[in-house]
């Protein structure tokens, strides 16, 4: 029988390229950098499976070109926003995703951006490598101490408990949260949190905000300027979800102003740029989209987009079906 052809748009961690390479007929863009538009609709005419991160955008136009080949869609990321899930259903293509495996590497970046962030880690490191620390002082970079603070999650899914229980055990924070629907009544016992039903109460009562909720249409600008100003003068925000959730130029005012006093971004609205004002704020900790970046769960991501790539040319459910 023909081996499906596959794409991979990036290099993936050895094991698993090797694995895929034994079943399928795969082509890996060893330049490790974004495919044009112009390469990824050639490729729907050349694969039955592309296997894009969450850095490549499949829109419409790509979704749409005439004699595609393309199945099925195994993206490397749990998020799909990069993908136009109603154009890749119209055109009758399955998506797979690979939940459940970032948990603990991205809840780890997220206490890492608020560690950072809240103890002004960036700052000092930017100054002792500039020669100019001048020694230990009482008044030297003081940050805030975190516990006994209130941590504010948005969104409760698997990440956000990942970062509770981190800071609730770890460091002793009080957990709020504010999600559509209550928790397992086990989970809130365990981390002792509270829910909130309003967004903005949630903004203007805590001390950290962290944000755990998917990108696209439906949270596009959701922190905007007005939620901006909600929150408290000396609250830090932090975001390893999606870019677009926050107005990026309105948060980088919020920071030169000092509304609020620090963000840790791991994500942007438009990657890999960052908006340059943001850049100019040094109460502004900024990682290169680094959540999943472990060896552990880049290879347990790319065994998962493995393991629904066969189950779906052996004629087999999807384990991780976003459309099937
Ligand atoms: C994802 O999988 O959605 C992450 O953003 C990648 O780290």
């Amino acid at each position: 029988m023909k081996r499906p052809r596959i794409l991979l748009t990036r290099r993936w961690p050895d094991a698993v390229e090797q694995r895929l390479a034994r079943d399928y007929d795969m082509v890996v863009d060893s330049a490790d950098r974004p495919l044009s538009a112009r390469q990824l609709r050639a490729a729907m005419s050349a694969f039955d499976a592309l296997c894009p991160t969450v850095s490549d955008r499949i829109d419409t136009a790509i979704l749409s070109v005439p004699n595609a080949c393309v199945r099925m869609i195994g993206n490397f990321g749990v998020g799909t926003d990069n993908i136009d899930l109603e154009a890749a259903r119209h055109a009758g293509i399955a998506v797979s995703n690979t939940p459940g495996v970032l948990t603990e590497a991205t809840a780890d970046i997220a206490l890492l951006l608020l560690l950072t962030a809240a103890r002004r880690g960036g700052e000092g490191e930017r100054e002792l490598r500039a020669g100019a620390w001048s020694g230990w002082r009482p008044t030297h970079l003081l940050g805030m101490e975190l516990s006994g603070k209130r941590l504010g999650l948005v969104g409760f899914g698997r990440i956000a408990q990942a970062v509770a229980r981190r800071a609730r055990h770890g460091f002793g924070m009080a957990i709020h949260y504010y999600n559509r629907s209550p928790a397992d009544p086990a989970v809130e016992k365990e981390l002792g949190a509270t829910r909130h039903v309003d967004l903005d109460t949630l903004l203007a009562s805590t001390d950290i905000v962290s944000l755990h909720v998917p990108g696209g249409a439906e949270t596009h600008h959701l922190i905007d300027a007005r939620r901006l100003a909600l929150l408290r003068s000396d609250a830090i925000l932090i975001n390893t979800a999606r870019g677009t959730v926050i107005d990026e130029a309105a948060l980088a005012d919020a920071l030169a102003n000092r509304t609020i006093a620090a963000a840790g971004l791991d994500v942007y609205e438009r990657e890999p740029a960052v908006h340059p004002a943001l850049l100019r704020q040094d109460n502004a900790v900024l990682l290169p989209h680094l959540g999943s970046a472990t060896i552990e769960t880049r290879s347990a991501m790319g065994h998962k987009v493995a393991d629904n790539l066969d189950a779906f040319f052996g004629g087999r459910p999807l384990p991780d079906p976003v459309i099937s």
